[in-house]
């Protein structure tokens, strides 16, 4: 993995946003895997700004997210639908039906998952994909377990996550309990991946993620085997390596 350290949130959001802007410019056809929650947000504000000023255009890209909250539908103001729409969609010219999160509130969510992980391959894989971290380790939302899940799937959610996600909602009672999340192999199939942490609260999660173990005790330290694993990292997060 190639490790970076920047001087804050917001150039970590530029440096991320020019991969997103080379891995357009050089496929307009381009699928991009994105996430929700705080680490993306600069990264989602300067894509935004490089699209306003004529740098870059969206309108031929594919995006599919990495996940969904379970009993949430997407015009829910939690969703992470919602959280995308707000937070990149709408200031950027990508096509409605190009866009795809997963359904939590799908009759049948073992056939919603399938059918996600079908629709990511037939559309030919993902280019480049941006992930956070969460403190125990988590990416998207495989959390930490005996075996690394290879694909689309339903996950129970653990208290450190509901906790962390709280902030989002009245109460930690109204985080749903489960989510719909891609698989460690879903992730590790991406042909480029940037994750992004700050702060010091992602310290721990970020030392076993680079120079542990690669154990799915610790899933984002599956990214050590991944070949184009680009890590972005303010100092705070950074102080433990
Ligand atoms: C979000 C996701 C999660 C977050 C992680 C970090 O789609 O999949 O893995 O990336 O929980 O969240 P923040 O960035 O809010 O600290």
């Amino acid at each position: 993995m190639n490790i970076c350290v920047y001087k804050d949130a917001e150039a970590i959001g530029t440096a991320a946003a020019a991969l997103f802007a080379a891995c357009v410019t050089q496929n307009p056809r381009c699928v991009l895997g994105l996430a929700t929650g705080s680490s993306p947000l600069p990264t989602y504000q300067k894509m935004a700004e490089m699209y306003r000023a004529g740098a870059v255009d969206f309108s031929g890209v594919t995006t599919y997210n990495l996940d969904e909250y379970v009993g949430i539908d997407h015009t829910h103001a939690q969703s992470y639908y919602c959280f995308m729409m707000e937070n990149l969609f709408r200031h950027i010219n990508v096509k409605q039906e190009n866009i795809h999160v997963p359904s939590g509130v799908a009759p049948d969510l073992e056939k919603e998952c399938a059918d996600y992980e079908a629709a990511i391959e037939a559309a030919g894989g993902i280019d480049l994909q941006i992930l956070g971290i969460g403190r125990n380790g988590h990416i998207a939302f495989n959390e930490p377990s005996d075996s690394f899940p290879p694909a689309t799937h339903t996950v129970e959610l653990t208290e450190s996550t509901i906790n962390a996600n709280k902030r989002f909602f009245a109460s930690a009672d109204d985080v749903p309990r489960r989510a719909v999340t891609t698989g460690i192999g879903t992730i590790m199939k991406a042909r480029a991946i940037v994750l992004v942490a700050t702060g010091a609260d992602k310290a721990e999660a970020v030392r076993a993620m680079a120079k542990g173990p690669v154990t799915p005790r610790c899933p984002a330290s599956i990214l050590q085997f991944h070949p184009r694993a680009t890590i972005l990292l303010d100092e705070a997060a950074a102080s433990l390596l």
